[in-house]
């Protein structure tokens, strides 16, 4: 979540402790500026105090907050609240004061000791109440409003404040849900309209439908941040909340839409969490398309997005001509070769550096990259008895699902019944600038010629092999990624994976 321009709101390697409890551990967080966003996870996982720490009302125990370039902690309660405006959770307007008069109480911040309230702290109060729609109600008591009334004076307070960032903690508490809507719509004209809010929300729902951006806590660390189509997935539901959750496009706009199907304690073949989680189990997700287009950077994400294993098995073919090339066997050896295949002891794993393979218990992630090996593996991938073995070696890795597995013909070979298949391509020309970029962060020399002769060659061969041609399967979804940020690429696909298997 970072921007280019600086943002509202920094947080950085923020802890916040009460007594022994760490409320808050190592947060980090960048809200740009005019964004709208969702501060979201389970009862205790520091929402309020995270927004507490962002008004700068907190001491924390390590790290910054930065509001607008200041820092949090050192601006006084009045350049603080010129900043920002906090809309807090219980406390409703104070009684016996009017609305008009609460609403003004918003321009304290504004006043000086000796100067008294003026025309212009009028017309910035009635300014706020028409913007929260509360003007029709100036000469009410606020103890004689209902919740959402009461709620739309808190917001007009903070907007008569005249700061930039609205902190609100769980404006639509105890609210019914049409007047929770009128709410969030009221938060959302306000952010069209330049402001930058942060809300901590209870309802996962209405945090996915009005903010591009939510941030999940779970026991006072980020678990998860970015847009809902990222945040919001059933792994990540399931482990912060232990809750088996359903995600479907909401009718409406095609955010993600969460219903709760069971709590993951309570497991029975009748119960909708078993369900959930066999099918989840039993997925495989397949990923074919030529060299370059960007299915690895798909499969990877998705496979982090689902919790499922990753596997590639391009880096199979590679590591077998590696073996090949080491050993000095030919490359028409085709006997040789399967044997290899056959024998080489591969193991898909998971670094810190990302996924990798290791070939007899040594990482050959980085080598299997090597120009001469990808020739060689493009001859050595021609050979039937070498695809045999290979293909049968993949079907075991990905017997129970629970997988995203690319290459060339995993959803029409290896895997023709997977669930999800995917064909992910890219234009030539895209394909040839990646895959030159790769090279020179390698410290290869090679010019743009060289590695648009070298694809073409290399797709040649993937389609006109005999054995397993590289073809798009008759049911595979074609994901074409020129010109597209991976992001948008990302959400594609799970929207795509969501269709395909419904229950996610
Ligand atoms: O995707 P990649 O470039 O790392 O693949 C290396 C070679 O292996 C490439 O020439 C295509 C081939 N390959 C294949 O024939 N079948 C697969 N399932 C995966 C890769």
């Amino acid at each position: 979540m970072s921007t280019t321009q600086r943002p509202a709101v920094a947080v950085s390697g923020l802890s916040v402790r009460f007594g022994t409890d760490l409320a808050l551990q190592d947060v980090t967080l960048h809200v740009p500026a005019g964004e709208f966003v969702a501060v979201i996870g389970p009862n205790g996982a520091g929402k309020t105090t995270l927004l507490r720490a962002i008004a700068g009302v907190l001491q924390p125990e390590a790290g910054a907050v930065q509001v607008d370039g200041w820092e949090a902690g050192r601006l006084s309660p009045r350049g603080r609240a010129q900043l920002m405006a906090v809309v807090p959770q219980v406390e409703g307007p104070p009684p016996g004061f009017t609305v008009a008069e609460a609403v003004l109480m918003g321009r304290m911040p504004h006043l000086h000791r000796i100067a008294p309230v003026g025309a212009a702290d009028h017309d910035h109060a009635d300014l706020a109440m028409h913007r929260a729609r509360v003007a029709h109600l100036r000469d009410r008591l606020v103890e004689t409003l209902s919740g959402g009334e009461r709620q739309r004076v808190l917001i007009a307070r903070a907007l008569a404040q005249d700061a930039r960032i609205l902190l609100l903690d769980e404006p639509t508490a105890h609210l019914d849900i049409a007047v929770q809507l009128e709410i969030m719509d009221l938060l959302a004209e306000l952010h069209r309209g330049g402001l930058t809010l942060v809300a901590a929300l209870h309802d996962l729902n209405l945090a996915a439908q009005y903010c591009r951006l939510i941030v999940l806590l779970d026991r006072g660390r980020i678990a998860a941040a970015g847009p809902p189509e990222e945040v919001l997935t059933p792994v990540v539901l399931q482990r912060v909340y232990g809750a088996a959750v359903i995600i479907r496009p909401h009718p409406a706009g095609g955010r993600p839409h969460i219903t709760v199907v069971g709590r993951r304690a309570a497991l029975g073949a009748e119960n909708p969490t078993a369900a959930v989680q066999q099918q989840r189990r039993r997925v495989v997700v397949a990923i074919d398309g030529p060299a370059g287009a960007g299915k690895s950077t798909v499969a990877r994400s998705l496979a982090r997005h689902l919790g499922f294993r990753y596997v590639n098995t391009g880096w199979m073919y590679r590591a077998v001509a590696r073996e090949a090339l080491r050993r000095g066997i030919s490359l028409r050896d085709a006997a040789a070769l399967a044997e290899i295949a056959r024998t080489l002891r591969m193991e898909f794993q998971e670094t810190e550096a990302g996924p990798a393979i290791f070939a007899d218990g040594e990482e050959v992630t980085e080598a299997v990259g090597a120009p001469s090996v990808s020739e060689a593996a493009s001859v050595v991938s021609a050979h039937a008895a070498v695809r045999e073995a290979l293909v049968e070696r993949q079907r075991r890795l990905g017997a129970d699902g629970g997988i995203v597995m690319e290459g060339r013909d995993i959803g029409t070979v290896v895997f023709p019944d997977a669930e999800v298949k995917l064909y992910v391509t890219a234009a030539l020309e895209e394909r040839v600038r990646r895959r030159l970029q790769e090279l020179r962060k390698r410290g290869e020399t090679v010019s743009v010629d060289e590695v648009r002769a070298a694809e073409e060659e290399r797709d040649r061969r993937d389609r006109e092999r005999v054995h397993s041609p590289l073809r798009v399967a008759p049911d595979a979804t074609v994901v074409d990624t020129t010109g597209r940020s991976p992001e948008d690429v990302v959400k594609e696909v799970l929207a795509i994976y969501r269709r395909r298997t419904d229950v996610v």
